[in-house]
C-alpha cells in the first residue's frame, strides 16, 4: 500500500536547512566537511532533515496553505514548505467560493495551487467540494431569491464537481467529497444541502466525485471524529454508501486539537481502528495543537474590545513560555506515537498552517489572540514540538 522510502543524509539536511534559510539544528560544522567525511556509523546516526524524511516510512506529512505562500510571495514561508512537507492542501482556494463565488468559474488561483503542488512533487489534496459554511450565497438560491429546489441544487453540484474535479483529475490525489456534514451526537447537519436534496445528498456528492475523478481518493472530512457518536456515524456513511455500490475511500480526521482536555491519545486510537475496521484508509487532515485557553463558546468575539476578555483568553501576547510550549511538545509527541503506530492505515498526517503567525486560530473562534499552534513560530523557525515530533520518529 505504501510507496514512501526513507533516505537519510547529513547533506539532504544541510541543504534543507540552507534552501529554507532557517536551522533545523544541522550544526554544519568540520565533522561534514569534503576533507573530513563522516564516518559510516556517523551517517547512520545523522538526524533526518524534514518532516516529510522523518515519516517516509509512515505516511506522507502535509500542510494547508494560503495563496500567498502557493503563488510564492511569501517566498520564506514557500521555501520552508519545499524544505519539509511532501503533500499540501489549500487553505480556501479549492473551496466552492474559491472557484466558483458567481455563477462563472475562475481557476486561476486554484491553477497556481495545484502547479505549485506538481513542480515540486508533491501530492496534491482537494478541499473540497461539499460544505456548509463559506459558499456563495447565489449557490442555494433560485428565481427572485425563493430557495434553490433540489433538482436545481443536484444540477449545480453536478457542473461545479464536473468542472472541478475534473479539470485536475490525474493531478488532485485526494478530495474531499463531504465537510463536516455531522453534528457531534452523530446527526446529520442540517444545513442547505441536507434540506434543499435530502439526506441523500451526501451519496449523491460521492457518486459525481467517483465520475468526475476516477483516481482520486474520495473522503469524508470532519472534525471531532474522535466522539464515539460521530465516529459510529461516520462508519455508518462508509458502509451505507458501499452497500449501495457508491465509493468511499477515506476517512478524513480534522485534528484540530487542544494541549489540554479531550481527545484522549486513547479516544484517537479507537477512531483509527474504528474507521481501519470499516476498511478506509484514514487521514489527519488538518491537525494542530491549540494551547490557549478554551473559547469555542465565545466565537466571534474580539478580544481587543475587553480588557478582561483579554485577560482571560489571550495569556500570551508577548511570547510563548517555556513550560506551555513544553507541555504542547509533549501533546504532539503523544499524538504522532498514535499515528506512527498505526501508519499502516494512515496514509498522511496535515497540517492547518505553515507557521504560527499563519494560524486561523489567532482569529478563531475568537479575534486578536496571539496564538502558537503549529511546529514552526512566527519567523519560521522550528518551535519544540518540532523536534518533540522528530524525535518521535526516531523511536521507531
Ligand atoms: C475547517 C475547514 C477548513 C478550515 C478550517 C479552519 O476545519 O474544514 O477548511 O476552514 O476549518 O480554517
Amino acid at each position: 500500500m505504501k510507496s514512501h522510502t526513507r533516505s537519510r543524509s547529513r547533506s539532504r539536511q544541510l541543504s534543507a536547512c540552507l534552501a529554507a534559510s532557517v536551522c533545523f539544528g544541522c550544526q554544519p560544522s568540520s565533522p561534514s566537511t569534503p576533507s573530513n567525511p563522516p564516518t559510516a556509523e556517523q551517517s547512520a546516526e545523522a538526524a533526518p532533515a524534514s518532516l516529510k524524511e522523518a515519516f517516509a516510512d509512515h505516511f506522507l506529512v502535509g500542510v494547508a496553505m494560503p495563496a500567498s505562500v502557493f503563488t510564492q510571495s511569501d517566498q520564506a514561508s514557500a521555501e520552508l514548505v519545499k524544505a519539509q512537507f511532501n503533500r499540501i492542501t489549500a487553505e480556501n482556494e479549492t473551496k466552492w467560493k474559491g472557484v466558483q463565488a458567481t455563477p462563472e468559474f475562475d481557476f486561476t488561483t486554484a491553477d497556481r495551487f495545484v502547479e505549485f503542488g506538481k513542480t515540486n512533487g508533491m501530492q496534491i489534496h482537494g478541499h473540497v467540494l461539499v460544505w456548509h459554511t463559506d459558499q456563495p450565497e447565489w449557490l442555494f438560491k433560485g428565481e427572485g431569491g425563493r430557495p434553490a429546489t433540489r433538482e436545481e441544487l443536484l444540477g449545480r453540484l453536478k457542473e461545479h464537481i464536473d468542472a472541478l474535479a475534473g479539470r485536475y483529475k490525474g493531478s488532485i490525489a485526494y478530495w474531499d467529497v463531504v465537510n463536516e456534514g455531522l453534528e457531534d451526537d452523530g446527526t446529520m447537519r442540517k444545513s442547505e444541502w441536507y434540506t434543499i436534496i435530502g439526506e441523500d445528498y451526501i451519496e449523491q456528492a460521492f457518486t459525481m466525485a467517483a465520475a468526475a475523478a476516477p483516481d482520486a481518493k474520495l473522503v469524508y472530512n470532519d472534525y471531532n471524529m474522535w466522539m464515539p457518536a460521530k465516529r459510529d456515524a461516520a462508519v455508518e456513511i462508509v458502509k451505507r454508501l458501499r452497500s449501495k455500490n457508491i465509493r468511499i475511500d477515506a476517512i478524513g480526521m480534522q485534528g484540530h486539537y487542544r494541549t489540554a482536555g479531550d481527545p484522549t491519545t486513547a479516544h484517537v486510537e479507537d477512531a483509527i481502528l474504528a474507521y481501519k475496521a470499516a476498511g478506509v484508509e484514514v487521514l489527519i487532515s488538518e491537525f494542530d495543537i491549540d494551547p490557549l485557553p478554551f473559547a469555542w463558546d465565545r466565537v466571534g468575539a474580539d478580544v481587543n474590545f475587553s480588557a478582561e476578555l483579554k485577560a482571560e483568553l489571550d495569556p500570551y501576547p508577548a511570547g510563548f513560555p517555556a513550560e506551555a510550549e513544553e507541555a504542547q511538545a509533549q501533546r504532539y509527541a503523544d499524538m504522532f506515537r498514535i499515528f506512527v503506530k498505526h501508519s499502516d492505515v494512515i496514509e498522511s498526517v496535515t497540517f492547518w498552517g505553515v507557521s504560527d503567525g499563519a494560524s486561523w486560530l489567532n482569529t478563531w473562534p475568537v479575534k486578536g489572540r496571539t496564538n502558537y499552534p503549529l511546529l514552526f513560530d512566527r519567523q519560521l523557525q522550528p518551535k519544540k514540538a518540532y523536534h518533540a515530533v522528530m524525535a518521535v520518529a526516531s523511536e521507531s
